[in-house]
Order: structure tokens, then sequence, then C-alpha cells
């Protein structure tokens, strides 16, 4: 970058700072969040596109975030292929770009329904606990002090009414561990240094009055009660509108002030905004900056992260053009906002 470039980025970045950000001074995410010591702004990637750390992908995510999580390489399926026998250089790779960019990770996830290797599937249930309390143990002792979180259970709970005491839904884990979600969070505790927080992560809870959302709660509070979790992640894969339905702008603060009261934190988590044809950016922008705020607002919220950053890599398709950047790594109206928003706060 010539002296001239530099300079003008500096001053264009300073007066944004005092001014508001227009579209031809966007200051970046994490430069925006700056001096906002409690939230982190994060998103998820796959270890492929962090391979090579001088690319634009690259560049421009450590440039916008100071936490990442692997989208898919600390899985199950990831990490454990074969039993007992652990490969953890991608989700490494994850970690290692994370701390060379002097970002956080996030570890995600230790155990889910989905994307667990076949030989788990095969196991009696007896077998399956063991293996369980295994893989927790051998990555979260890999990882060590690393992430400054890890989400033990991902998506454990029913969307709909069910008739089991908790409402687990059917899954690689339940009914076969009936245990499942305590035997996980237990072994985590057991297995982190302290400072490592334990998360449960899940979608549709994020408005308090959701069916859905209560039944979390109640979880959560029995976790709590034997200090097993420090927090919830708020999945937040929405639609565009998401902040004018069904009550959920109020649903979210909601959320947020009832974890605090349990004394634990908030993470925004995974969110991304569905935009399909005809785009509305505008509204897309809305919802954005309403989950913003209400983690700005509250202090349980520490992070607000998507699920990827740019459209041109996304896991609900390209055509939904769900994140802030667009497929060439430039700021949408969405991104914008959100450095406005980080800048005004
Ligand atoms: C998704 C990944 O984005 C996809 O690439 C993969 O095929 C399936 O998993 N909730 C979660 C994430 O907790 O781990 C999921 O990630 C998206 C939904």
């Amino acid at each position: 970058m010539s002296f001239a470039v530099l300079f003008t980025f500096f001053i264009v970045a300073a007066s944004a700072r005092h001014a508001g950000a227009g579209a031809s001074s966007f200051v970046p995410l994490r430069e925006a969040a700056k001096g906002i010591e409690r939230v982190r702004i994060g998103a998820a990637s796959p270890a492929s596109l962090l391979a090579n750390a001088t690319s634009a992908y690259a560049k421009t995510m450590a440039q916008n975030y100071d936490l990442t999580t692997a989208e898919n390489a600390c899985k199950w399926g990831a990490t454990e292929k074969s039993r007992g026998k652990f490969s953890f250089d991608e989700c490494d790779a994850v970690r290692d770009f994370a701390h060379n960019h002097n970002m956080s990770f996030r570890g995600h996830n230790l155990c889910w329904g989905h994307y667990n290797p076949d030989w788990l599937k095969t196991l009696s249930p007896s077998e399956k606990r063991t293996a369980l309390i295994e893989h927790i143990e051998a990555v979260v002792k890999h990882y060590g002090a690393s992430p400054v979180a890890w989400d033990v259970v991902n998506e454990a709970i029913s969307d709909k009414e069910c008739d089991n005491p908790w409402c687990f839904k059917a899954s690689d884990w339940y009914p076969d561990v009936p245990d499942f979600v305590y035997a996980a969070f237990e072994t985590a505790r057991k297995a982190a240094p302290r400072g490592v927080k334990l998360f449960y992560n899940d979608y549709s809870i994020a408005n308090a009055n959701s069916a859905k959302a209560k039944r979390v709660l109640n979880l959560v509070k029995n976790l709590t009660a034997s200090r097993v979790i420090d927090g919830v992640g708020l999945q937040m894969h929405v639609s565009r509108g998401w902040e004018n339905q069904n009550g959920n702008s109020d649903g979210l603060i909601k959320t947020m002030e009832q974890y605090r009261q349990l004394g634990i934190e908030v993470h925004i988590t995974e969110m991304d905004v569905k935009n399909p044809e005809p785009r509305d950016d505008a509204a897309q922008t809305k919802t954005y900056v309403a989950a913003l705020s209400a983690c700005l607002n509250s202090t349980a919220c520490t992070n607000f992260e998507t699920w990827g950053w740019e459209d041109g890599h996304t896991w609900i398709g390209t055509s939904e053009h769900p994140l802030p950047f667009d497929k060439g790594f430039l700021p949408k109206k969405a991104a914008l906002a959100l450095s406005e928003a980080l800048l005004n706060a």
C-alpha cells in the first residue's frame, strides 16, 4: 500500500468513526468494534479457504473479524473418522489461522446428531456412551485453553412437542444415551481448563416466548444448577424481516435477559439472513442490525457471529445471498450498517 493510499485510509477511517460511515468509507467490522471489550465479532469458515493466508478471502476475513469457528473441521465426522484415531489437522488449521491473526477461536462442536462417523451409529447404547466420553476428553484436552468456548451439545431439543421429559429429539444420541447432554457437559467440564466456556447451541431459540426456547431454558436451568454450563448459543439462521414477526424483537431481548439472570452468557453463533430474489438488502440489513443491537445492549451477550461471511460460501445456498459481504468480498448494505452500529456503540 502506498503512503498516499494508507494516509487516505486513515483519514477516511478516522472521519467515519466520528461522522458515520457511508458506502465509500467502510470501516472494517473489526476496526469498528475496537473499544467494545465485551463483544467479539465472528464468522465461521471452512478450513480449506483459510489454507492460503495471503488470499483475498483470508485477508478480508482477518480484517473484519476477531473470532472464527470451523464450519465443519472440528466436528466428530472430521476429527475421529475411525474410533480412537484422531485427525486434528483441519481443525488445528482453523485454530492456527485464528491465533496467527490475533483472533479468538470458538470450538464447534463436541456432540451433535449430525456429521458423525458411520462407526458411531453401529455401536450399542452403552458403547456409544463410552465413545462420547472418550471423544470429548480427547478433543477438549487436545485444544486445551485455545478455544474461548466449546459448543458442547448442539441441537438436542425437539422442534415439536414430545413425550420425553426434556423433549430431546431422536438422534444418534437419543434415546440410546438418555443422559447424553449431562454426560457431555460433565466430561467437558472435567477436561477443559478453567476459562474455556461451555455452551449449549441451537436454532429457533432466539425468541424466549417460543415453545422451543422454553424447552431449552428448562434444560439449561438444570445444567446451571450443576455448574457445567457457561452459555447458550443462538444460531439465528433466519430470513429477512425476522425481527418484525412473532414478537421476535422483544423475544430476543428477553432471551438475553433471562440468561443474564441465570448468570450465563449468550453468543449469537451462526447468523445468516435468507434474502432470495427479488432481493431486499435493506430488509436484510435491518434484521442483522436488530440482532447486533440486542447483543450490544445486553451484558450477557459476548459474541456476534455469522455462519460464513460472504455470499459465495454458505451452507444455505448462494441464491439466498444470506451474508453481510457479497461474493466478491465487498461489503453489502448489511456490513456497512453493522460497521456503523459498532462505531456508534
Ligand atoms: C453445516 C455446515 O455449514 C455444512 O457445510 C454441513 O454440511 C452441515 O453443517 N447448525 C450447525 C452447523 O450447528 O454446524 C451447521 O453447519 C449448520 C446448522
